[in-house]
């Protein structure tokens, strides 16, 4: 019986007894913060079971969804290790609201499996919790269930659907794989293994749970069921593993082609099979990879899939190219999966492809971490580094180690974790002390807008310490607050001024400006004379670095005007740094930006630059700026009036904005975009440059292709024809080397083997060859060995401070001499290590001087291990 066949006759069944069908819900619950995912088929109805949401029906039945990842039901721990247990999985239920309870349930439970799936009772097991004399009742006396084949048990026999919420007692319902299969019956020390499995649970709901544990009765006793579509599959279709059932096959298949494997049956390939599915399911009901809540869970899952691909040998983005059997095996049943298919590819892709970045390094320093380790228990130290510098998340660490049985020490790894916290905060506490120094009544005035230069009284001179002080010596570090100036300070993503304040013979250089409260504090040190604290100072802004500054910042208002213009005014600011060398705009967008719009946009900003036209700034209040249509950033707070900033020809950017600005775009010079990237899922980045900087851009790639043109000899404007030529002329010498090489190593082959020497009746061929690479020794020592028909052969290639030995014994002979142990005892004389099969083997080393000594040992050896 197909899946499908017994999901449309689950759903029948209960239609015949008066069960309206509902379709499967979101993986998402609906408005349910206490729940990560859909984790049964009773979620839909959980304001239902509390009274909270009448329907048009008291009976209904359900194939639902649901992932057990994260959260109060969790397997993902258990996927690929048993023959049941996945992240993403389908529910059969039946519901009662307020209508049939036990009796009726439980009738209905058996009456479709031993008549409608005709299961034989003899292979079913029932649990009851232990105070529920009267479900034991009805399955003992009134069903007839045997009391040998039954069981109470406590909490296995209790469900909630999360640590609040709807609740009650439950009966489950177990098949018998058999005694073929390990594991004894519920209750029994291996309930674990997989010849018990629980089918169908049976939830006789009565309470609402609530955080304190209180439990209320529901307003009604309800019933709340949930078969698993997969198990009870692999039950009709008469095999132990889920994985074996028609809705894997063809992922499997899949999986194993994509990732090149001969084996289906491995654990890893279950994996990849299983996850892709609850990635997909995840993606379509709207979850995106992330750091946090349901998006964290979902980067684990994909990590974990890429993680066993890494596994397999596997070393480009391979998950997102099961998306198309996953659309083929359940397009059709959910065809929300068909319509998204390209965005789950994409997501997928683009989180493949982060991981890989760092999968590799982590990999190696948890392989040497493990290697290294003299107790069973892996440190808090290093599944920190993993988790911090490599992305891999705890599990994911869990679930390499628990393939090597090894454990986690989890408290460590919580240590590092708060560690970590308490470095960032101790970093922070300059500032903070400067905060809680700054007891400081009034505000700076900021004149910076009109004028470069200001002269200000010092308010309050602080050390490097924050602490209070009377001057500040020459060399000294520290900070100065000013009544007014003219530095401009660190905000709305626009760096900070430096400059100088100066008195005669005193010199404090500015490197950077800050706020605080409504106090403007200039930080950096004393480099003449000595800085009192009470005095007038002449404030200086750098000039350079601050027009600098205000070209990048006025052009930050064109580039996010010029992207809501060509890709969408779904382009909303998501972060932007303002400094002197450039800028850098995050902003919400789904996919890269393209070459050509990317053209286009920095095309738009420097025919505004040209128009140059004035700037224009304008106090008003908020709701006014509202009105003109003005861009302001929705979690930023703004006071009572704002600044509202205009720029372009016909008011072509519109923005609130307290930084400071170009009088005319003209000033702006040329922009250029530098790079577009991706930051976050739906977040791309853009860098660019303007004025001088540009200039010096175009200068450098001038330069480039001045100083590239000449190393290949061409002119400036022959260059790509004359690369492409020198290209094609490179490929084709590669293959004529390639050629001559594999030439030189079969004529090198078929000199030697009259070389072969008679070693107690074996024939026996050491040999150091001369013009073939260690990457044809391979192909080189398979055909010796088929030429030589029965022997062992031993080849060194030597040169550049480097060796390579591979040692090839033919198959008659693996019983009597090992390559893998010939190559292990000679390595060492080339300074190196090795092994490999009985047939053939290899080694590098170091020692170019020992290879005759190591060939002369090799024929020592096939002497000695004969004769012994
Ligand atoms: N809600 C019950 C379960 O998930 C049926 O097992």
């Amino acid at each position: 019986m197909k899946s499908a066949d017994i999901r449309q006759a689950f759903l029948n069944f209960f239609e015949q007894h008066g069960h309206t069908q509902v379709p499967s819900s979101s993986l998402v619950p609906d408005n349910d913060p206490t729940l990560l995912f859909t984790n049964a088929g009773m979620v839909p109805f959980k304001d239902v079971f509390l009274g909270r949401d009448p329907r048009p029906y008291v009976r209904a039945t359900s194939a639902q969804r649901c992932v057990r990842a994260g959260g109060k039901h969790n397997d993902l721990d258990n996927v690929g290790y048993t023959a049941r247990h996945h992240t993403l999985f389908e529910m059969l239920g039946n519901f009662s609201f307020g209508d049939y309870f036990k009796r009726e349930a439980i009738q209905y439970a058996w009456q479709f499996l031993t008549v409608n799936l005709g299961l034989p009772a003899e292979r079913l097991w029932v649990t009851v919790h232990v105070s529920d004399d009267e479900a034991a009742d009805i399955w003992l006396n009134e069903l007839g269930v045997s009391g040998e084949r039954f069981s109470r048990l406590d909490e296995d026999n209790f469900w909630q659907m999360g640590e609040t919420g709807p609740c009650g007692p439950c009966s489950e319902i177990f098949y018998d794989h058999g005694p073929d299969v390990a594991g004894g019956p519920p209750g029994s020390p291996d309930e674990d293994g997989d010849r018990y499995i629980e089918v169908w649970n049976l939830v006789f709901m009565q309470y609402d749970r609530d955080a304190q544990g209180n439990m209320t009765p529901l307003p009604s006793p309800s019933i709340d069921t949930g078969m698993g579509l997969e198990r009870i599959a692999a039950v009709m279709q008469g095999v132990h593993s889920n994985y074996e059932i028609d809705l894997f096959k063809r992922l499997l298949a899949s999986a194993a082609e994509i990732t090149g494997q001969n084996d289906i049956h491995q654990p890893s390939l279950r994996v990849i099979a299983d996850h892709i599915r609850s990635c997909a399911f995840l993606i379509v009901d709207g979850v995106m990879p992330s750091n946090e809540g349901r998006g964290y869970v979902l980067r684990r899952i994909i990590r974990r899939a890429v993680r066993h691909g890494h596994k397999l040998g596997v070393r480009e983005p391979f998950f997102n190219r099961l998306v198309a059997a996953l659309d083929e095996e359940m397009g059709e049943a959910y065809p929300e999966l068909h319509a998204r298919r390209a965005q789950i590819e994409k997501v997928l892709l683009r989180e493949e492809e982060q991981f890989a970045r760092t999968l590799d390094h982590g990999m190696r320093l948890l392989d040497e971490a493990l290697a290294g380790l003299s107790s069973s228990e892996l440190d808090g130290e290093t599944i920190f580094k993993l988790y911090d510098t490599y992305g891999f998340p705890y599990d994911l660490t869990a679930d390499i180690a628990r393939e090597r049985n090894i454990a986690l020490d989890e408290a460590g790894f919580q240590r590092e974790l708060e560690a970590q916290r308490e470095r960032a905060r101790a970093a922070s506490q300059f500032g903070a002390r400067l905060e809680a120094d700054l007891d400081l009544e009034g505000a700076t005035d900021f004149v910076g807008r009109e004028r470069l230069i200001a002269t200000g009284q010092v308010l309050t001179l602080l050390n490097d310490q924050g602490e209070q002080v009377e001057q500040l010596e020459v060399g000294q570090s520290g900070a100065i607050v000013l009544d007014e100036t003219p530095f401009y300070a660190e905000s709305g993503g626009q760096i900070g001024d430096r400059g100088t304040l100066t008195l005669p013979g005193v010199v404090f250089t500015v490197r950077d400006t800050q706020k605080r409260g409504q106090h403007f504090v200039h930080l950096g040190e004393v480099s003449e004379g000595v800085m009192p604290a009470q005095a007038a100072v002449e404030a200086r802004v750098e000039v350079p670095t601050r027009h600098a500054i205000m070209r990048n910042h006025s052009a930050t208002h064109l580039l996010h005007e010029a992207l809501r213009r060509i890709l969408g005014t779904h382009v909303q600011q998501k972060g932007s740094q303002v400094g002197d060398e450039r800028l850098r705009f995050d902003f919400s967008h789904n996919e890269a930006v393209t070459p050509e719009e990317l053209e286009r946009v920095e095309a738009m900003i420097n025919e505004q630059v040209m128009a140059n036209t004035p700037v224009t700034t304008q106090l008003m209040t908020l709701d006014e700026a509202r009105r003109l249509g003005a861009q302001a950033l929705f979690e930023a707070k703004y006071g009572e009036s704002v600044r509202v900033l205009t720029m372009g020809s016909d008011d072509f950017s519109i923005e609130l904005c307290g930084g400071t600005h170009v009088l005319r775009t003209g000033d702006i010079g040329p922009v250029k975009l530098v790079s577009e990237s991706g930051v976050a899922a739906g977040v791309r980045r853009i860098e660019a440059i303007s004025g001088g900087a540009t200039l010096r851009w175009f200068r450098d790639q001038q330069s480039l292709v001045t100083r590239l043109a000449d190393q290949v000899r061409a002119r400036p404007d022959q260059l790509e024809s004359r690369v492409g030529t020198l290209l094609e002329r490179n490929r084709e010498l590669e293959r004529e080397l390639e050629r001559n090489r594999a030439r030189l190593a079969s004529q090198a082959g078929n000199d030697l083997l009259d070389a072969a020497e008679d070693i107690g009746g074996v024939r026996v061929l050491t040999r150091q060859l001369e013009g073939v690479g260690a990457k044809e020794l391979r192909g080189v020592m398979d055909q010796m060995k088929n030429r030589l028909g029965s022997g062992v052969i031993v080849l060194a290639v030597a040169g550049d401070g480097k060796v390579n030995l591979i040692a090839g014994v033919t198959k008659d002979l693996v019983d009597r001499l090992s390559a893998g142990s010939l190559v292990s005892a000679i390595a060492p004389m080339v300074g190196g290590r090795g092994g490999g099969r009985p047939d053939m083997a290899q080694a590098g080393g170091s020692d170019v001087s020992g290879v005759d000594n190591a060939l002369q040992a090799a024929r020592q050896w096939v002497a000695e291990t004969l004769e012994n």
